[in-house]
């Protein structure tokens, strides 16, 4: 056992229920929320104020490595700080998903994450949520799980999502997109989104958030037991 418990990592495409499990998961065993899309999402709010060009690798990688960016544990979920700027909400539009996947695909800026992430999670008691967690971040986890949906479902999800928050989304343009960020964080050269090996498989199309959260659970308290 590590020092503060399981180090557990969730990985799979956007819109499987990731976040909602992961957070619902940490909070119920009194573990770190590690949101790792968060940190991609960061940098790319950092850029596109900054003005720095999405093309440039270099100041990409610099920034990921030097911007102070803390998570905060926060009511059921994380508070992201940008430069002491809480950001929770503004790395959370259509248009940071998209210049968030691209930054996503710079090895610079992968490796100065991922070195971060390594320093929040080690010693357990973490939840890690992303696309490359079981598989790059953390191989030697405790517990890894694959969720997954069908693109329709996603894209269903991901609409309620935005017409709650009062923003105007379209079904079939977050389905194109849900595909084409599908298509490039699966193809990506470096950490591309697979199953982790040993990784247990979740397709949570036809789940309630509270059956897949049982699921996982049932399988944390084996590893307890274990
Ligand atoms: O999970 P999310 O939608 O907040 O992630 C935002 C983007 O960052 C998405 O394009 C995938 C990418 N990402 C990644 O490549 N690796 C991670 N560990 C987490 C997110």
């Amino acid at each position: 056992m590590r020092a503060r418990g399981l180090l557990i990592t969730i990985d799979g495409p956007a819109g499987a229920g990731k976040s909602t499990i992961a957070k619902r998961l940490a909070a119920s065993l009194g573990y770190l929320y590690l949101d790792t899309g968060a940190m991609y999402r960061s940098v790319a709010l950092a850029a596109k104020r900054k003005g720095i060009s999405f093309q440039d690798e270099e100041a990409l990688a610099r920034l990921a490595r030097e911007m102070d960016l803390r998570l905060e544990p926060s009511g059921d979920g994380v508070r992201v700080l940008l430069e002491g700027e809480d950001v929770s909400e503004a790395i959370r539009t259509p248009e940071i998903d998209r210049l968030s996947s691209l930054v996503a695909q710079v090895p610079g800026v992968r490796a100065a994450l991922s070195a971060r992430q390594k320093e929040l999670g080690q010693e357990g008691g973490v939840v890690a949520e992303g696309r490359d967690m079981g598989s790059f971040v953390f191989p030697e986890a405790d517990l890894k799980f694959f969720l997954t949906a069908t693109p329709e479902v996603r894209a269903k999800r991901r609409l309620a999502q935005l017409e709650s928050k009062g923003l105007k989304a379209d079904y079939e343009k977050i389905l194109a997109d849900i595909v084409e960020r599908d298509k490039r964080d699966r193809e990506r050269k470096i950490a591309p989104l697979v199953v982790p090996e040993g990784a247990i498989v979740i397709d949570t199309s036809d789940k309630t958030p509270q059956e897949v959260l049982e699921l996982l659970l049932n399988h944390v308290k084996g590893k307890l037991h274990d």
